[in-house]
């Protein structure tokens, strides 16, 4: 199986994000009208109408406004059958200026982008969200690695999450994953479910400076690609 991760830019003019905000759906665009900042509301926007753009590429579908999409029980979005004649699958994160779109075939996935962040508390954010091993890691590390090891095992944690979309039903300090140097990405423990380890696959998602990214697979991880989704060739 191969995964392809489709680097998108937030950023666009007026006359791009027009393109794009006319293939949503009418509850898509309802959502967005919502958003308070207009930043918030082109963000989403982009995201939503690249993906459309993207799956319906994939899928040799002229017409990204028709696809259908499903949400689960905790809200992760699913191409519905009628229109998903090849058991794709995908999900998307966005953190800023950047979004991460993930598409496989019949194997489930998950990803997380974040900007780092210097300002951002990670010590004392480590103690609330991950696991106690987790956080001693981190503290333990030379104080020049704490940083893009915490939103490494931020990234990790979330793609783990989203791959299996329980959102944060799933309790951040059930499972614990590889980060910093000398430890590999991976899932290391699911103490809620005993099969995970060798069922998920974890792995580091190089990306755009200043952000950190991981992608989780259930089942083994084939070719990944990379692709820049660009509006004018799409
Ligand atoms: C909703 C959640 C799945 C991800 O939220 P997030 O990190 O804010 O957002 P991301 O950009 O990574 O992902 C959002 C996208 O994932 C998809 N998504 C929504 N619910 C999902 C779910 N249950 N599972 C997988 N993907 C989901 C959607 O496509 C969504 O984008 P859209 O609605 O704009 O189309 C959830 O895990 C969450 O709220 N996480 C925050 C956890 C946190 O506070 N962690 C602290 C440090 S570890």
């Amino acid at each position: 199986m191969s995964v392809t991760v489709w680097e998108i830019d937030l950023r666009c003019d007026l006359s791009q994000l027009a393109i794009l905000s006319a293939r949503l759906s009418p509850d898509e665009m309802i959502r967005a009208q919502r958003f308070v900042r207009e930043r918030d509301r082109h963000r989403f926007t982009v995201a939503r109408g690249a993906l459309r753009t993207i799956l319906a590429g994939v899928l040799g579908n002229d017409d990204p406004v028709c696809l259908v999409f499903n949400y689960g029980a905790y809200g992760k979005p699913s191409l519905a059958d009628s229109c998903n004649p090849h058991d794709l699958r995908f999900n998307l994160a966005h953190s800023h200026d950047l979004a991460l779109l993930a598409v496989t075939q019949g194997q489930e996935v998950g990803v997380d982008v974040e900007l780092v962040r210097p300002e951002v508390e990670i010590l004392a954010l480590a103690r609330r969200f991950f696991s106690l091993a987790e956080s001693q890691r981190l503290a333990g590390l030379p104080e020049g690695e704490r940083i893009e090891a915490f939103f490494d095992c931020w990234a990790r944690k979330e793609s783990y999450i989203k791959a299996r979309g329980e959102g944060l039903n799933l309790a951040l300090a059930r499972f614990e994953v590889g980060f910093g140097r000398g430890q590999p990405a991976c899932l290391k423990v699911d103490h809620g479910d005993p099969q995970a380890c060798g069922r998920w696959h974890l792995c580091h998602l190089e990306t755009r400076s200043g952000y950190r990214a991981a992608l989780t697979l259930d089942g083994a991880m084939g070719v990944l690609h990379r692709a820049e989704f660009n509006i004018s060739g799409n």
